[in-house]
C-alpha cells in the first residue's frame, strides 16, 4: 500500500507557535523524510465557513495567510501538493453520499463537534453545515486515499468518525476507500502549547498567541508579558518551573547549545531550572534567554515569509496548480465511489 498524507487547517486567522510545534515542524520532517508516496496540505476554507457564514472575508483573506505560513515552515510544493478545499467540487459529492451512512445521533455524539458547540454558543441554532462537518473531513480524508493524518489531539473523533464511513462504504459497496490512521505530535508538550497568558492552550480566540509571522518587537513584547510564578515576587524568592509558561516553552523549544550561544552561565535547562527554583534568579533573565530562542527559530521562517509575501501572485500559483492536481485525484476516487454504489450509469452501463 501506498503511504499517503492529508493533513490541514481552517483559514481562519495566522498559525501561532502553538500550530508550529504541534504540527507544522512535523510535517516538514515527514515531507523530508521521503517516507511517503504522496502528500497533500489543505486549506480547509469550505470547512472555515461552516461557523463564519456571516464573516466570508475573514476566510478569504486568512487563506494567503495560512499559503505563506506553510511555505516560510518549509512545506514544499515540489514535494507536497497544498490545495484550496473549496476548489476541488467532489468533496461536496462524496460527502453528499457518504452523509447516508452517518446516523444523526452518531454525529450528536461526536465529541469535537460536541466541544465546538459548546464553545460557540450555537445551543439550538447549530448550522447544519456544521453539524455535518465531520462527514466533509471525511470526504476530505478519503478522496485522496490517505492513510496518515497528522492532527491535534482534538482531532482524534474525526479521524475515528471516518474510519467508520470507510467501514460501511466498503462493506456495503466494495473496497475502495482507505482507513485513515491518525498521527499525534509526538510529546505533549508539543501536542499543547499553552497560551502566554499561561490558559492551557495557546488560541487566537483568547489572543494569547505568538504568531510564526509575528516583528522582532512583538516577539520581544510578547515574551515580556509572560506568565511567570505569581509567587515568585522578588528576584531572591524562590520560583515554580512547573505551571510556568516560560518554562514550559524553554522545555519545547531550548537545546544545549542556545546556552552556550545565549546563557553560557548555565550548561543546560536543568541548571537553570534548579537556580530558579532555589531563588536568586530572576524573571527577566528567562525572558530574555527565552526571546533569543524564539527570534532565532522563527527569524529564518520569517524572513522566507517576507520573500513569498511580495509574490503573491507566485503564491497563488503554488495554490492552483496544486488544487488542480489534487482535484484530478479526487475525481478519479469519486468516479470510483459512484461505480462501487453502482450510480454510474452511462459509465458502467447500469441503467435498465
Ligand atoms: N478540522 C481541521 C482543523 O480544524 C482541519 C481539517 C479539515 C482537516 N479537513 C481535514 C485536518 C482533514 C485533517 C484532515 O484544524
Amino acid at each position: 500500500m501506498k503511504d499517503i498524507i492529508l493533513t490541514g487547517d481552517r483559514p481562519t486567522g495566522k498559525l501561532h507557535l502553538g500550530h508550529y510545534v504541534g504540527s507544522l515542524k512535523r510535517r516538514v520532517l515527514m515531507q523530508n523524510s521521503g517516507e511517503f508516496d504522496k502528500i497533500f496540505i489543505m486549506v480547509a476554507d469550505a470547512q472555515a465557513l461552516t461557523d463564519n457564514a456571516d464573516d466570508i472575508n475573514k476566510v478569504r483573506n486568512n487563506i494567503s495567510e495560512v499559503a505563506l505560513d506553510y511555505l516560510s515552515c518549509g512545506l514544499d510544493p515540489n514535494k507536497s501538493t497544498i490545495f484550496i478545499q473549496s476548489l476541488i467540487p467532489e468533496l461536496c459529492e462524496l460527502t453528499f453520499y457518504y452523509m447516508n451512512l452517518v446516523t444523526v445521533s452518531r454525529l450528536q455524539r461526536n465529541p469535537t463537534v460536541k466541544n465546538e458547540i459548546q464553545l460557540r454558543g450555537f445551543k439550538q441554532s447549530i448550522p447544519t453545515g456544521f453539524f455535518t462537518y465531520p462527514i466533509s473531513q471525511a470526504a476530505d480524508i478519503t478522496a485522496f486515499k490517505a492513510n496518515v493524518v497528522p492532527v491535534g489531539e482534538d482531532q482524534l473523533p474525526m479521524i475515528e468518525q471516518t474510519r467508520e464511513i470507510v467501514r460501511s462504504f466498503n462493506s456495503l459497496y466494495k473496497e475502495v476507500l482507505v482507513e485513515p490512521q491518525a498521527v499525534l505530535p509526538e510529546n505533549e508538550l508539543c501536542a499543547r502549547l499553552p497560551g502566554l497568558d499561561g490558559a492551557a492552550k495557546m488560541s487566537k480566540s483568547l489572543g494569547n498567541c505568538i504568531y510564526i509571522s509575528d516583528s522582532e518587537k512583538d516577539i520581544k513584547k510578547k515574551v515580556q508579558s509572560m506568565f511567570t510564578d505569581p509567587t515568585h515576587l522578588r528576584v531572591e524568592d524562590p520560583g515554580h518551573t512547573e505551571g510556568n509558561a516560560v518554562f514550559t516553552y524553554l522545555d519545547a523549544f531550548s537545546k544545549e547549545e542556545h546556552f552556550s550561544a545565549f546563557l553560557p552561565q548555565y550548561a543546560n535547562l536543568d541548571e537553570l531550572k534548579a537556580h530558579y527554583r532555589r531563588g536568586g534568579l530572576g524573571d527577566g533573565t528567562v525572558k530574555k534567554f527565552l526571546n533569543e530562542i524564539l527570534q532565532n527559530e522563527l527569524r529564518p521562517i520569517r524572513e522566507k515569509r517576507e520573500v513569498f509575501a511580495k509574490d503573491l501572485g507566485e503564491v497563488f500559483n503554488i495554490l492552483k496548480k496544486g488544487s488542480e492536481v489534487a482535484q484530478s485525484v479526487a475525481a478519479q476516487t469519486l468516479d470510483e465511489v459512484k461505480s462501487a454504489m453502482g450510480i454510474n450509469y452511462f459509465k458502467d452501463n447500469l441503467l435498465k
